[in-house]
């Protein structure tokens, strides 16, 4: 389990493997896209902001990485038939899938619970939650086929004990711990692993968001959170499932 943080990947490490991220815009989602793309990974780029996601494309294609596809899709209006067709099209066009990391996410307003929107609510856990469950279900027919698939669900610190004043997000992070395990548990017996990984306090708009006034040059930039992403979504990481990571070795609050 320690072995996530000083893992060496190898430069080709994602070679012919088809990893899908979602929240490939902007934040860890983009960087990590990149990042895979030049381990020799062919990335699926989904997200809501087709600009985004093309400027993306460019960059993996400058960098040399085989070239992405782009899946255009909102998370919160997303229904099990636009997963199914996703899942279907990706068979289609690739063949194969080898890689999961569900990392779109949205903070929602932080704040106590009793004065907190119900709508807003039900769609930080629709986004950060069910969509995930939705995505997993969608996909694991065509990652069964895979000889070596992983799954990999985006966590925090308030995932794993509530936080006051964190509301829809806190709680929608425990139920990313849980879906880990019980999706992990259900897949024991397969080629498809699935673990959290909790990235710790990184320099985004969401950390941000959530911290207006903290004096942001002390946060890594989500470069270097990547080889603890690259352990997982690699072979190395074959056998490895129902964990809960930490991709920084020591976080703060989050
Ligand atoms: N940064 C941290 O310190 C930190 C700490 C702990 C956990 N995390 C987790 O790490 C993950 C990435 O966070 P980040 O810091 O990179 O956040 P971010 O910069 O706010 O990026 C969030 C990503 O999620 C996408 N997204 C949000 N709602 C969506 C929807 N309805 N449909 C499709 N995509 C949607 C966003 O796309 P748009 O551009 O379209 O909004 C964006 O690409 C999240 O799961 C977050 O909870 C982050």
């Amino acid at each position: 389990m320690e072995r996530i943080h000083d893992y060496e990947p190898a430069p080709a490490l994602l070679q012919g493997r088809v990893i899908l991220v979602t929240g490939a815009g902007r934040g860890i989602g983009r960087t990590a896209a990149l990042t895979f793309a030049t381990h020799g990974a062919t990335t699926v780029l989904l997200g809501r902001k087709v600009p985004a996601l093309e400027s993306l494309y460019d960059d993996i294609l400058a960098a040399g990485g085989p070239q992405p596809a782009i899946y255009p899709l909102d998370l919160l209006g997303a229904n099990p038939s636009d997963y199914a067709d996703m899942a279907g099209r990706l068979g289609g066009a690739l063949g194969h899938l080898d890689g999961l990391l569900l990392n779109a996410g949205q903070l929602g307003t932080l704040g106590p619970l009793e004065h907190s929107d119900p709508e807003e609510f039900v769609r930080v856990l629709h986004v950060n939650l069910t969509a995930n469950y939705l995505l997993c279900r969608a996909c694991l027919p065509l990652m069964r086929q895979s000889a070596d698939a992983s799954i990999v669900l985006i966590s925090s610190d308030v995932g794993r004990k509530g936080a006051a004043y964190w509301g829809a997000y806190s709680i929608s992070k425990h139920g990313i711990e849980g879906l880990t395990q019980v999706l992990a548990g259900e897949l024991e017996q397969t080629q498809v692993r699935v673990n959290a990984l909790n990235p710790g306090a990184v320099r985004t708009a969401m950390r941000a968001n959530a911290y207006p006034a903290e004096d942001r040059r002390g946060l890594p930039e989500p470069q270097a959170l990547m080889v603890p992403y690259l352990y997982l979504l690699g072979p190395d990481s074959k056998g490895v499932t129902g964990n809960s990571f930490d991709a920084q070795p020591q976080t703060p609050k989050s």
